[in-house]
């Protein structure tokens, strides 16, 4: 059974918005992609950085890295471009009683 992390109201994370949630030791970036709510791991998968200090281009649903501009997609955490390889573990989300939660489901 999932442990869900309560985020924020679904009012404190507007389109074009992105927070961060803990979930134990897993920092989680949650965004709000056009009214929809997508959550990553909120660590580079280059170098151990935390992607939620990227910026979040909302209108092509992509985060950029802040210390070397690897690109990926906030709707599956596919990589779009060098120097990262390898994709950031998707986490789900769901909303309830007016929340946003979230959890990381890797067991
Ligand atoms: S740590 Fe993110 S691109 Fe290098």
């Amino acid at each position: 059974m999932k442990n869900w992390v309560r985020v924020c109201t679904t009012t404190e994370l507007l389109p074009g918005e992105h927070t961060v949630a803990w979930d134990g030791d897993t920092a989680i970036v949650v965004f709000n992609y056009d009214g929809d709510f997508y959550a990553l791991e909120d660590r580079c998968s280059h170098e151990d950085f935390e992607l939620s200090a990227g910026s979040f281009d909302a209108d092509e649903a992509t985060i950029e890295c802040a210390l070397h501009g690897a690109k990926f997609d906030v709707r599956d955490g596919r990589v779009l471009c060098a120097p990262a390889y390898l994709p950031v573990p998707k986490f789900p989300v769901k909303v309830e009683d007016g929340a946003v939660w979230t959890c990381d489901d890797r067991g």
